[in-house]
């Protein structure tokens, strides 16, 4: 089998990394040369816009998918007349923009925080008064890692913000004051077979995820069943192939989902150690048509990112029960250069495996 990747970031680096064993062979696609998946694969350097490199790219593989979200649609269809590409472009076309992604959720009866589409300062106004502050100014796509984004929390923020983001189209979205972040992954494969991972729980900070708690802490099946039930519609209503990510705001014991990613997502790299089968291997077994592996977490496990500088390596491979996965990035603040999954003891133990990892990743973080 060989496997397109559009894309060669760190989620392409670890793609490959999991299908090697499988017998799988890459080739990536992407316009910086110091990629992370470059040291690992065919790689063209070229751009998603250009129909000969697409040509070129194609040539002889076997499926097509994508690891970054903003791959031109036109990109991906055109491909597809040459070989199967998977997540469907349409999951990828709805998911580049916040607003086809709220009215898809509501379309398929899943909560949202409230929404409006905004194109001017009078749209922005009138859904003030609506939706009420505090709410969120957002662009509607290429937003990531919290850029892009305005929290308004007194009428005096919202020209302030209009000034800061307008020029591209918005959306004003409620806020919502959550209990916390949690995020499903689902996978289907091409047959229609569906798997779930248990609940992933999030911490953010200035919009960036710094750590992941999976299995989710006290989570009753009620949760878990509504973060099922709404993956599996939109699996099912997309006819997607592959991993989806969904991440939600819990709130009073209701998930209204915030966004999607038609792809691996950052919420489930603690799948690598942490489940029967990872996220990477899962996605790669649905596209390329392969039976799905058991998404059962083994024990429970801690991811913490690695941001804006790389911790002494040896310090991180002391604490008990650590993997590291670097990304091969040169430093840069706010940049993802890994992370660290842990897999944690029982009782106290657990908290000093978590303290050890926090001070070194500048995360404090409890089991609480
Ligand atoms: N409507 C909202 N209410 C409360 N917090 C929000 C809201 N929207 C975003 N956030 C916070 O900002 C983070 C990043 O926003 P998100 O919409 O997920 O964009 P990105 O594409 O940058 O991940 C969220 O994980 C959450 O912590
Ligand atoms: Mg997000």
């Amino acid at each position: 089998m060989k496997v397109g990747v559009l894309g060669g970031g760190q989620l392409g680096r670890m793609l490959a990394l999991a299908g090697y064993p499988l017998g799988m062979n890459f080739r990536f696609l992407d316009s910086s040369p110091e990629a992370p998946a470059e040291p690992l694969a065919e790689f063209i350097d070229g751009s998603f816009h250009d129909d000969e490199v697409l040509a070129r790219f194609a040539g002889d593989l076997d499926v097509v998918t994508y690891e970054f979200e903003n791959v031109p649609v036109t990109a991906a269809r055109q491909l597809a007349q040459r070989a199967p590409v998977y997540p469907p472009p349409e999951a990828l076309d709805v998911a580049q923009d916040r607003l086809s992604e709220k009215t898809l959720f509501r379309r398929l009866e899943i909560p949202t925080p409230r929404f409006a589409a905004i194109d001017s300062k009078e749209d922005l106004h009138a859904a003030v008064n609506d939706i009420g502050l505090p709410a969120v100014l957002k662009t509607r796509r290429l937003g990531y890692d919290g850029k892009g984004q305005r929290v308004l929390r007194s009428p005096a923020d919202v020209d302030a913000a209009w000034t800061a983001l307008s020029g591209a189209p918005l959306i004003l979205e409620q806020f919502i004051a959550f209990d916390r972040e949690l995020s499903v992954l689902a996978v289907r494969g091409r047959d229609g077979d569906v798997r779930f991972y248990p609940l992933s729980q999030n911490s953010h900070a200035g919009g960036i995820l710094r750590v992941t708690l999976a299995p989710a802490p006290n989570v009753e099946s009620a949760l878990e069943q509504q973060a099922d039930r709404h993956a599996r519609a939109v699996l099912e209503t997309l006819g997607y192939v592959g991993v989806l990510a969904i991440e939600f705001f819990e709130k009073d014991g209701v998930l209204l989902a915030n966004e999607m990613a038609p792809r691996v997502h950052n919420s489930g790299h603690w799948t690598i150690e942490g489940a029967q089968t990872s996220q990477f291997e899962n996605h790669l077994r649905a596209v390329c048509s392969l039976p799905l592996g058991d998404a059962t977490a083994l024990g429970r496990f801690a991811m913490f990112n690695i941001i804006g500088e790389t911790p002494p390596i040896p310090a991180i491979l002391k604490i008990r029960g650590v993997h590291l996965h670097l990304y091969g990035k040169q430093a840069r603040a706010g940049r993802k250069l890994g992370h660290v999954n842990v897999r944690l003891e029982e009782g106290a133990a657990s908290q000093e495996q978590l303290d050890a990892v926090g001070r070194l990743t500048g995360v404090m973080t409890t089991l609480a």
